[in-house]
């Protein structure tokens, strides 16, 4: 009797030692689990564009409440004239501080968003020597001297909102926050450029020799702004852009290797408020 008994427990023993072995757990794959309908557990998700007959207009995603203010966004109530612009200027603030470390990062994404938008009527440097500008459109004023030097950073963005004569606006293309990190980045090409007059050791030469030329045609420019000074100061734009160009090519990988890391392109949410 005993013997049978322990005959069967043995037999017990292996048939829960194969039981144990046999049956791994597959942590890919769920639990085995009874649902009794309990919803809870599992709630549908809508899609966001699918229809949803739980509102009233039948659609999943839903409109912020008419007045809404997301948080920290900052409202931009001008019109596009240069007075709205000169308020702009008086009213608006800078959210990031150019000595801090925000600031910094903030003008390193101006870089990339500059790089994108901007040198083909601006140039790399901002001079304006851009292959737009070389091909027939108005050439622009450098963004390193004279009226930009001198506005204020509300200034800039407005005019990057709305535009400003033949500067197109940039509100449909970039978010606020991009504009701020564009403004920081020509405010630090200012800085670069003041903080270095002479820097132009190898195309010195050149630079000085352009510069003396295209000087009387380029400081007319900007207080009349008429066309026919645009058309003067064409051919003087062509030349330019042709010492600067090898320039350009000679530093171009470096440069891209600084704009283009990953970690500097995140400018911001896209909002496309103007
Ligand atoms: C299609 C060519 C073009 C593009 C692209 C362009 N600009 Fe301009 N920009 C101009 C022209 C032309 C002017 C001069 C407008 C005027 O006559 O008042 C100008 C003027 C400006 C001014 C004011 C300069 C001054 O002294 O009045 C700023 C600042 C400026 N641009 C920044 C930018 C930035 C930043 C970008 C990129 C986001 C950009 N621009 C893209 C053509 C362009």
């Amino acid at each position: 009797m005993l013997y049978r008994i322990n005959v069967a427990l043995g037999l017990a023993l292996a048939v829960l030692f194969a039981l144990l072995v046999s049956m791994r757990v597959d942590n890919s794959r769920p639990n085995f689990e009874v649902n009794l309908g309990d919803d809870m557990a599992y709630s549908p998700a809508y899609g966001s564009f699918e229809a949803n007959p739980n509102f009233v207009n039948g659609q999943t995603m839903q409109r912020p409440v008419p007045g809404t203010i997301a948080r920290g966004a900052q409202l931009l109530h001008f019109e596009s004239t240069p007075q709205d612009a000169q308020r702009a200027g008086e009213e608006l603030t800078n959210p990031f501080s150019p000595a801090t470390e925000e600031g910094s990062a903030s003008a390193d994404r101006g870089a990339l968003v500059f790089r994108t938008f901007c040198i083909a009527c601006h140039g790399p440097d901002g001079t304006g020597g851009g292959p737009v500008a070389q091909h027939g459109f108005p050439p622009p004023p450098s963004l390193l001297t004279g009226k930009t030097l001198e506005m204020k950073d509300g200034q800039l963005l407005h005019i990057l909102t709305y535009g400003q004569n033949s500067m197109p606006q940039f509100a449909a293309q970039l978010s606020v926050a991009s504009r701020w990190d564009v403004v920081n980045h020509i405010r630090r090409l200012q800085q670069q450029a003041a903080n270095a007059p002479d820097v132009a050791s190898t195309d010195a030469a050149l630079a000085i020799e352009t510069a003396s030329e295209d000087s009387p045609s380029e400081e007319a420019e900007p207080p009349t702004n008429e066309p026919d000074s645009n058309e003067e100061s064409a051919p003087a734009a062509e030349q330019e852009p042709a010492a600067e160009g090898e320039q350009e090519n000679r530093s171009a990988p470096e440069a891209e290797n600084r704009i283009l890391q990953p970690e500097s392109i995140a400018p911001s949410e896209t909002e496309s408020q103007p």
